[in-house]
């Protein structure tokens, strides 16, 4: 039995008895013990997909990979820090100067600090050809390395989701398919036709298939005045100019960098939308101009996952502000992200107490005023005390 009254599976039983615990890094960890590493390196496997997805799931493991000829390198980087052990088919076996390569049957390098100590990630070592990465799956399938990753705003480099899944495919234990599910509806057409194109190869029967074929379901809203909806490439232009630090309001002002252009994130296979995050653009119905863009983010008010709200935020161009606009936008907004994530029963939204049209606006949308947070939000130099407001689950009309 475990801790908490669970049945131990004999199978794993054996492989702790023979191989000793495991205590995986989280990524951050990962991302400590590799820094000043000079050989590329990248996140694979479930911490792929829950920072892509933004979905949050447990993980038994760390999947960092490295180009397997980066081998030494990796080995003078640990050097008196951990082990390395070469493993694969079941072998384990040191790298050492008498060993100083893979064993046959291994692709994979486990890390420990000392004999007694947990291992702590388990390193896949990937073919690089002619300086292309090497889709183990399918080695045909050689890109180079920017083409087959991407790198989040911390910096920390992953391996594309649909290149994660088309790895996952091959299992297809439980947590694969809750992968896929909280994935597929996040890539765009070119992730997907990549992902279905490698299946439709490597595994034709494969049960993912049937779910492939489902089309893309924007995510979006409409209301009387203005509409919700995902950016597109036709949209770049205006977005990218709106996201200019010069042009955010006084209220909007973090004196951050822009993000990526709009262009470069759609062909990153991202979409705007994700479990955690997410951005629609504004546009009016009457002629379908676009007014300004909505965004959310996951906030939690406790360690356990109920404990998750979604915090929003708006911003419409002068010209078109006080005519009701952005409480419509608001209010679609929040009835959408309660449709969205099923388990959020709180979205909020806080703004400056000196921002006197976001208040209003809120009340309109069926917001309530849940109080003052002092000197909570930094801007322009200074600490500014801000309105919290929010709007329940219980609060929306029935059905
Ligand atoms: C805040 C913002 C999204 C509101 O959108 P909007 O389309 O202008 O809002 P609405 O027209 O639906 O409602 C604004 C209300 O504020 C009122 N208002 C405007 N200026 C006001 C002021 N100085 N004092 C009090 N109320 C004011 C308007 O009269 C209107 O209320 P009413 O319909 O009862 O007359 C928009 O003004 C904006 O993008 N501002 C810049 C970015 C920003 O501040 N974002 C929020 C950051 S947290």
């Amino acid at each position: 039995m475990t801790d908490d009254g669970g049945e131990v599976d004999p199978e794993e039983q054996e492989f702790l008895r023979l191989y000793g615990p495991w205590q995986p890094w989280e990524v951050a960890e990962a991302v400590d013990a590799l820094k000043g590493i000079d050989s590329p390196w990248w996140v694979a496997g479930g911490h792929a997909i829950e920072a892509f997805t933004g979905v949050g799931r447990p993980h038994d493991d760390i999947d960092v990979a490295l180009f397997v000829d980066d081998l030494p390198a990796l080995r003078s980087h640990f050097a008196g820090r951990f082990d390395l052990w070469s493993a694969g088919g079941g072998a384990l076996r040191p790298v050492t100067d008498t060993w100083p390569d893979l064993h046959e049957h291994s692709q994979q390098v486990w890390l420990r600090e000392h004999a007694g100590a947990p291992w702590v990630a388990d390193l896949v070592m990937s073919e690089r050809r002619d300086g292309a990465w090497v889709f183990a799956r399918d080695p045909d399938y050689a890109v180079p390395l920017g083409d087959a990753t991407w790198v989040d705003d911390a910096g920390v480099r992953f391996l594309k989701p649909e290149i994660v899944l088309a790895y996952k495919a091959k299992l297809t234990r439980p947590k694969d398919d809750d992968d896929f599910a909280a994935t597929w509806p996040l890539l765009d057409e070119r992730a997907r036709g990549w992902l279905r194109d490698v299946l439709t190869r490597l595994y034709p029967d494969h049960p993912w298939h049937h779910r492939m074929s489902a089309p893309a379901e924007p995510v979006g809203r409409a209301g009387q005045l203005v509409r919700l909806r995902e950016a597109t490439l036709a949209d770049a232009v205006l977005v990218d100019a709106w996201d200019k630090p010069a042009a955010q309001s006084e209220f909007n002002d973090f004196g951050l960098p822009p993000p990526d252009p709009l262009a470069e994130q759609l062909a990153h296979g991202r979409r705007m939308v994700g479990s955690t995050k997410g951005k629609l653009l504004v546009e009016r119905c009457a002629d379908g101009v676009l007014l300004g863009d909505v965004g959310w983010h996951q906030v939690s008010y406790g360690p356990n996952p109920e404990s998750k709200a979604v915090n929003i935020g708006i911003s419409l161009v002068r010209e078109v502000r006080g005519k009701g606009y952005g409480a419509e936008a608001q209010r679609l907004l929040a009835a959408l992200l309660f449709d969205l994530y099923r388990d959020v029963v709180r979205v909020e939204a806080s703004t400056d107490v000196e921002n006197l049209p976001e208040q209003r606006a809120l009340e309109k949308a069926g917001f309530s005023r849940d109080g003052v947070i002092r000197q909570a939000q930094f801007r322009r130099g200074g600490y500014h005390d801000m309105v919290v407001y929010s709007v329940i689950r219980d609060d929306l009309p029935r059905g």
